[in-house]
C-alpha cells in the first residue's frame, strides 16, 4: 500500500499539471494494516466473527478496538443466556445483550444470538416450575420475547444448543434435558417453529460440539446429529443450519479431513448450511513452549478449516473469543503448569498469531460462495 504522502502526490499531480507522478513506493502493509480476517472470509463471500463477554465490551478499549478490524460478526459468550435474560418467571432484562446489540449497531456488525434453548446457564427458577402443562408456553413466550426484541438485529440465532448425547439413550440419542423430559423430542421442533415467527429473517442454527475427530465417541455424536437433522428436515421443521461449535485441541491427532469432509457433505445434502460457530484449540496438551504450541494449534486449524471450508455450505467461522485475553478454557480446562493458554487469533497484547494466519490463510484458498 502506498504512503499516504505519495497517494496524496499522486492525487494531486493532475490538479497541479505537474510531471509525471513519483514512483509508487509498495511497501508491505504494516501489521496492525493489513486486512482484518473478515476481509479475508468476507472476498468468498463468508464471514468471520468472535465471541464477546460484556466485561470486556465494558472494561477493555484497546480489545475492543481489535474488534471491527477483525470481526464482521460478533456473538454473545453468555449475554444472551436465559440467566441472563429472565431474572424471574414474568420478567425479562435485556440489558447485557443490548450492550453488545448496540456496539454491533455502532460498528456495523452482524450480530448472533446463543443460545434460546438449552441445558446449562438457566434461572434456578426454570426447571423446578416447569411441567408437561406448562412448558410449551414457557419455551414460545421466551423465544417470542427475545427473538422479537432483536428482530432484524440478530441475524442468526443458535435455536437449540447441545440437543444431543446418545449416552443417554433417548430416541434419536437426544441428551435428556429439562426440555426433553418436560416436552418430549417436540421441545426441538416447538423452538424452531418459535423462532422463524418471531422473526422469519434470521438464520435458525441447531448448535452443537463433538463433532469434529474421528473418535468413537464422536462418530456416535455425527451420526445421532445426522439422523436428527433428518428426522426434522423430513418433517419440515424449519432447521436452517447445523453450528459445529469446533472446540479444538492441538494435542489431537484423531483429525481425519476426510471424515470431517463427508460429514459436511451429509449435512449439507440435507439442504442445510453449517456454521463454525465457537472455533477455539485448546494447548492444554501441549509443552509449555510458546512458539511450539502456537505453531501446533496453527498447523492443528488449519488442517481442520482446510476440511470443512471447501464445502460451500460452510458460510463463515466464529472464533469462541478474539483475543488470548479472556477465554472459557483457562476457567474449565486449565494446563497443569497453570500457564494461560493460547487458544485464540490474537495474543494477550492483541497481535496477530500464526492462528490468525492459518485463518486467513484457509479462507483465503476456499471457494467464493455462491450470491
Ligand atoms: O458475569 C458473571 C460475573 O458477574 C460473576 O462475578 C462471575 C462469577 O460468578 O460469573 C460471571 O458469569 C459467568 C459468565 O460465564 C461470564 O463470565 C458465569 O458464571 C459462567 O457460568 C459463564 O460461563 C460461560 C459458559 O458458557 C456457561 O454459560 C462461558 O463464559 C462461556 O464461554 C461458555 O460458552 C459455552 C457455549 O455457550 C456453548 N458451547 C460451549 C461453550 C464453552 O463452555
Amino acid at each position: 500500500m502506498p504512503s499516504p504522502l505519495s497517494r496524496r502526490m499522486l492525487l494531486a499531480a493532475p490538479l497541479l499539471g505537474a510531471a509525471a507522478p513519483p514512483p509508487r513506493v509498495h511497501k508491505p502493509p504494516t501489521p496492525h494494516l493489513a486486512p482484518g480476517l473478515n476481509t479475508h472470509a468476507s472476498r468468498k463471500r463468508m464471514f468471520y466473527g468472535a465471541a464477546i463477554d460484556t466485561q470486556i465490551l465494558r472494561t477493555d478499549t484497546a480489545y475492543m478496538a481489535h474488534v471491527p478490524i477483525e470481526c464482521g460478526m460478533v456473538v454473545g459468550e453468555y449475554a444472551f443466556k436465559w440467566s441472563q435474560l429472565r431474572p424471574a418467571p414474568d420478567r425479562f432484562d435485556f440489558r447485557q445483550a443490548d450492550l453488545l446489540a448496540t456496539y454491533a449497531a455502532r460498528h456495523r456488525l452482524r450480530l448472533r444470538g446463543h443460545a434460546l434453548v438449552w441445558y446449562q446457564s438457566n434461572p434456578d427458577w426454570l426447571e423446578p416450575m416447569l411441567t408437561p402443562d406448562n412448558a410449551e408456553n414457557i419455551l414460545t413466550t421466551h423465544i417470542r420475547n427475545t427473538v422479537g426484541h432483536f428482530r432484524r438485529r440478530v441475524v442468526q440465532w443458535d435455536v437449540v444448543n447441545e440437543a444431543i448425547l446418545p449416552e443417554d439413550g433417548k430416541p434419536h440419542g437426544l441428551r435428556n434435558t429439562l426440555w426433553l423430559k418436560a416436552l418430549g423430542p417436540r421441545y426441538i421442533d416447538i423452538a424452531f417453529e418459535s423462532c422463524a415467527k418471531a422473526d422469519p429473517g434470521a438464520l435458525r442454527v441447531l448448535n452443537e460440539y463433538g463433532l469434529e475427530y474421528a473418535l468413537p465417541w464422536q462418530e456416535r455424536r455425527r451420526n445421532a446429529m445426522l439422523e436428527l437433522l433428518s428426522d426434522l428436515r423430513a418433517r419440515n421443521v424449519p432447521v436452517q443450519a447445523l453450528g459445529m461449535q469446533s472446540h479444538l485441541d492441538g494435542a489431537e491427532i484423531h483429525l481425519d479431513q476426510k471424515v470431517l469432509a463427508k460429514f459436511c457433505a451429509d449435512v449439507a445434502s440435507l439442504g442445510l448450511k453449517i456454521v463454525i460457530t465457537e472455533m477455539d484449540v485448546r494447548d492444554n496438551g501441549l509443552p509449555a513452549d510458546i512458539a511450539l504450541r502456537d505453531a501446533a494449534i496453527a498447523a492443528h486449524a488449519r488442517a481442520y478449516l482446510d476440511a470443512v471450508l471447501p464445502n460451500p455450505a460452510v458460510i463463515g467461522v466464529v472464533t469462541w473469543g478474539l483475543s488470548d485475553r479472556r477465554s472459557w478454557l483457562d476457567q474449565t480446562m486449565p494446563r497443569t503448569d497453570k500457564l494461560p493458554q493460547r487458544p485464540l487469533p490474537l495474543d494477550t497484547d492483541l497481535k496477530r498469531k500464526p492462528l490468525w494466519a492459518s485463518i486467513a490463510g484457509a479462507l483465503d484458498v476456499t471457494t467464493v460462495r455462491p450470491a
